[in-house]
Formats: C-alpha cells, structure tokens, sequence
C-alpha cells in the first residue's frame, strides 16, 4: 500500500492543512506498516472453503517441546485425525481464483536473491492430493518451476486433482510422458528423467533441480536453499558411495519385472544369468534416488552418449535410481563432477533428505515419534525441533494418516522463518 501527499491547497490555510495532512500521512503509513508486517489472516469469505484441516494445536509448544501440547498431539492423532479427500482439491481446483486466495498463493512475497534464483522441482507422485498441493506450497515461489509426474496407476481424482493444480498455477505443468511406477524398477527413474527433459524446455531458466515424492517435506524455506545452492557454486550434491559386495549384485545379475504376491504387485527378481560390465568403462557408485542437480549437469546428460547407454544398460538392474544418479556425478569431467578418488558421501554427508532408519535410531538420532513403515521412520510430531535443526534440507516420511501435527507444525515453522529472512534479505519484496 502506497500514499502519496502531493494536494494544492489554498495559502491562507496552507499550515494548518498540511498538519493534518500530515498527520493522516503518518497514520496511515504507520497502517500500511502493519498491514505488510503482520501476517494478514485469510478473509472470512474463504472459512467455509474447503482446504486442509487445521488442527487446533500450538505449534509454537509442540517446538519447545511442551508435554502437555504433545501429549494433546498425540491424542488428536488417534481421536481427531480427518482425512482430507483428493476429491475436495478437484473440487476446489474447479475455480482457479478461489483455490489460489483460498491458499495464499497470491499471498506469496518474493526477495531479489529468489527472483533471481530459480529452482526446479520434479515431484514423482501417486497418492494423497492435499499432500502435493501443501508440499508445493511450502517450496512456492512464483519464480520456481514445478514438474509433477503422476503414476499412469493412481486414482482418477489424484490424477484430476494433479492436473487441477497445474491448470490454476501458471508455473507448476504435469509431465509430458507418464509412466507405470513400479519399486525399484526403471519406470521410477523415468519418471524423474521425463520430468527433467521438460524442465530443459521449460521457459524458466532455473539453476539447480530438486526430486522429491510425495512422502516428502521441506525442513527449509525457498529463501534458505536459495541461499544453500549459491554456496554449492555448481557443484552437485547427493549421496554417492562404493557399493559393497552384496548391493553390487543389483547390477551384476539380469532382473526381470515379476508378479508378486505381497505388498508390491510387481518388483524386479534377480535371474541366474549375469550381465555384461557397463558400457564405456563406467565405474559404478551407489546412493539413493534423490539429487540437487545443477543445470549445466542436465544439459550435459541430455546430449551424451554415455548417458544414453548407460540408462540402457541400467534397464534390467534392481533400483537403478539408486546407482544411476550416484555414478553418472563421478564420471570423469561433467558438470559438477565428484572426482572419483574422492571419499564415499553418504546420505548424512549429502544434506539433501533426512531419513531416520530404524536400526539406528538411539544410536544416531533419538527414537521415531510417528510410525515405521520398511524400517523408515514417519515423523511424528514430537520430532519437530529436531528435524528444524538437523541441517538437512528436506526429510521423508511423513504421512498425515500417522501424524498430521508435525506436518501442521511443519508448515508454520516454515512460514515463519520465510517472513523474516525474506524481510531481513530484501526491502523491495515484490508480490508474484
Ligand atoms: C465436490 O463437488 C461435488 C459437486 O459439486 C459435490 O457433490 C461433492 O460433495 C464435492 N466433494 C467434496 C469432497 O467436496
Ligand atoms: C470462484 O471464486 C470466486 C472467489 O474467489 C467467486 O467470486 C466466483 O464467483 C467463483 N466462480 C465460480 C464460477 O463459482
């Protein structure tokens, strides 16, 4: 909000006038002062819009881990926990201008650095709608690009929802090519790889790129990796280590998609038959199906030979995403090379995604407050103040069917800590 004090007005009355006109200047620039400072709550017209469930629960004492907040969390996980419906976001996505001022995404400031910085996302999901839509709302800058790859398998109204939010946001687009993901198959690398060769073509002239799923939440705002990937200064970052002799055999025997019985309906099982070595002499590294990937590595990619062979090759081998990313960095000269000789980056070297494992819960971090799912912890909301401090920058998993708290809490934290590095990085904050 802008005024300005330039009236004429007669002489005679000229000192008087201008005091009071003065005086209302100052009133309303205090106003306006305000009105940019404080977090302006959603008007009433969107109360009886449909979005997500808040829960009533201070956050601010669940972080300083107040036992009676917590406990309280722990009771509304079991007792109140509402299930938000991927069809109430197609419906809501329905009307655009509602679904953006319902959610604020016309409510998002914008610092120089970020404008300034793009990030690209690429988001392989399948289920859970509202999960998406607050994921991307925690990483949404106007400047961002975000690439949303849905399975061919999900649910119609996942799929209506996704295409709903890429139809309201002007900067979030659906893949060009889809894929049935199957675990640990190559389908789950193709998706990211379809994302990626869009995001290429994408007008946004981003600088580095981001993968993440649905199970994913930011531990830091955009202006915080804005200023985390400046400080990588091209290098890429992710988890690459030498694989030991038993992970070795995921790229040593011929595997072929088979129907299983349990949990997965189909999974990559091992043959007897061993595959030839990789092609172009490649030295094999392994890590985990996540990356912070810098443009001039993806366009490097997109036109090499190697690559294309290697992704070939990589077709009947167990979880490629899981050695495709972390050996293609360690090739000799590409962008933002680590150098082979270098030592192994684990995932708690490579800041990308914190995952707590259940066997070394007590023994590196304190215990899992949510659920376990393979041995993985689902946060709960107990965990808040120390997911916020571990440093990484995004962590997995979170489910609000376990504990919708800590994703609550989670937003929040967030949003706070975005409003003052965004008025401590920049005065001229621009709405996008
Ligand atoms: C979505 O809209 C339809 C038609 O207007 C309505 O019948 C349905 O109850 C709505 N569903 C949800 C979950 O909001
Ligand atoms: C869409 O929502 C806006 C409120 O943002 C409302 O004014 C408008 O009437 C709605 N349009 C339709 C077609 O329902």
């Amino acid at each position: 909000m802008r005024t300005r004090c330039s009236f004429l007005i007669p002489r005679r009355r000229f000192m008087s006038s201008l005091l009071s006109l003065l005086t209302i200047c100052v009133v309303l620039y205090v106003y306006s002062l305000n009105y940019v400072s404080e977090p302006s709550p959603p008007p009433d017209v969107f109360n009886d819009v449909q979005t997500v469930h808040k829960y009533e629960i201070s956050c601010s004492a669940i972080y300083d881990m107040d036992p009676v907040e917590v406990g309280k969390s722990l009771i509304m996980r079991r007792k109140e926990a509402v299930e938000d419906t991927d069809q109430s976001l197609v419906n809501l996505t329905a009307n655009c201008s509602l679904f953006i001022q319902s959610r604020g995404y016309d409510d998002v400031c914008v610092s120089e650095e970020e404008k300034d910085f793009p990030i690209a996302y690429s988001l392989v999901v399948h289920k859970s709608a509202w999960m998406v839509e607050r994921l991307i709302k925690a990483l949404y800058s106007p400047s961002n690009v975000y690439c949303i790859h849905y399975d061919q398998k999900s649910p119609p109204q996942f799929i209506a929802a996704m295409e709903g939010m890429a139809r309201c946001l002007p900067n979030v687009f659906i893949a060009s090519k889809r894929e049935s993901v199957f675990y640990a198959s190559i389908s789950r690398l193709k998706a990211d790889l379809h994302c990626l060769s869009d995001l290429l073509r994408s007008e946004v002239q981003w600088k580095y790129v981001i993968n993440l799923c649905g199970q994913d939440f930011p531990l830091k705002s955009n202006i915080e990796l804005v200023s985390e990937l400046k400080k990588l200064d091209g290098a890429n970052m992710l988890e690459t280590s030498r694989p030991t002799d038993y992970k070795k055999e995921r790229f040593t025997f011929h595997y072929e998609l088979a129907t299983v019985s349990y949990e997965y309906n189909k999974l990559p099982v091992k043959t007897q038959q061993v595959k030839e070595p990789p092609p172009h002499g490649i030295e094999m590294f392994i890590g985990n199906a996540y990356f912070v990937l810098s443009r001039e590595f993806i366009v490097f990619m997109d036109n090499s030979e190697v690559v294309r062979d290697f992704l070939s090759w990589s077709e009947d081998t167990y979880s490629p995403d899981e050695h495709f990313w972390a050996t293609l960095v360690r090739m000799k000269g590409v962008p933002g090379e680590v150098p082979r000789s270098h030592p192994d980056v684990t995932d708690l070297k490579s800041k990308t995604r914190l995952v707590k494992w259940q066997y070394l819960e007590d023994n590196l971090y304190p215990p899992c407050t949510g659920g376990h799912v393979r041995s993985v912890c689902i946060y709960g909301a107990a965990e808040l103040r120390w997911l916020l401090h571990y440093g990484h920058w995004f962590a997995n998993k979170f489910d609000p069917k376990v504990d919708p708290i800590i994703i609550q809490c989670l937003e929040e934290k967030l949003e706070e800590k975005l409003k003052i590095f965004r008025s401590a990085a920049s005065s001229s904050c621009r709405k996008g």
